[in-house]
């Protein structure tokens, strides 16, 4: 069983202690060995999209490997990885109202026409098995409201972006209003305990036997 945390902070602070308090939890209560891979977007941020990479993705696969194979190692590892969990977590925090750009650029590495989704006529479809998602992610203004007090480009864009390669079961756990709160670390714990006591057994009901 292997479990992939993406980290996309460039500091270790709130979205990691949520990601990793719950991808700890989701280790010790899966029944389970769990293998972790972590990748840290924000503190050991990836290259940036080369040209070659760019041009890669206008051409079908098998040419596209001969012609400019070594530019794309970087996604080739990333796409691997994250086909081999069984269960990912994202611990992000909210920049300008959507995901930060460590992991906007994850997202332009994983989501590979002809590798992760294919173009049909009803549109793209992805090619990897699906598996939970479980995205960690912290704000410093009231986000997620109901009205809302702040758009929320975050969670439909993360959501959309994760389906295109076929990941579906995407779930959010937040902790918002950070900048208001004395202890924004211990309410960060606080929403990972919240949503560990209520919603665990739940995620893990969803994560497939190995060999499904
Ligand atoms: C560049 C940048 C943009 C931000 N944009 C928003 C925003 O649009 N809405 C919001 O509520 N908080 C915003 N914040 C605050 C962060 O979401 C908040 O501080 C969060 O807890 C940081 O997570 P971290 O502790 O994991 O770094 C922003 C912070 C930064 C650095």
């Amino acid at each position: 069983m292997e479990l992939l945390l993406i980290e996309a902070s460039p500091r270790h602070a709130t979205s990691s202690l949520l990601g990793r308090r719950l991808a700890g939890a989701l280790q010790e209560h899966c029944g389970r060995a769990v293998t972790l891979t972590e990748r840290q977007l924000g503190r050991q941020p990836l290259a940036p999209l080369s040209a070659e990479y760019a041009e890669s993705l206008l051409l079908p696969i098998d040419e596209a490997r001969e012609r400019y194979g070594a530019h794309l190692a970087q996604s080739d590892e990333l796409v691997a990885e994250l086909e081999r969990a069984d269960m990912v977590v994202i611990a992000s925090p909210v920049h300008n109202f959507t995901v930060p750009a460590a992991l906007k650029l994850w997202l332009d590495l994983v989501v590979r026409n002809g590798v992760t989704f294919k173009n049909t006529p009803e549109g793209k479809v992805g090619l990897l098995r699906d598996r939970p998602v479980l995205v960690a992610v912290t704000s410093g203004g009231a986000m997620f409201r109901d009205p809302p007090k702040q758009p929320d480009f975050f969670r439909p864009y993360l959501s959309a972006a994760l389906g295109v390669v076929g990941l579906h079961s995407v779930s959010y756990v937040s902790a918002t209003a950070l900048a208001f709160t004395e202890q924004p670390l211990a309410h960060a714990a606080s929403a990972a305990d919240a949503w560990i006591a209520a919603s665990l057994q739940g995620f893990l009901r969803n994560v497939p036997d190995q060999g499904d």
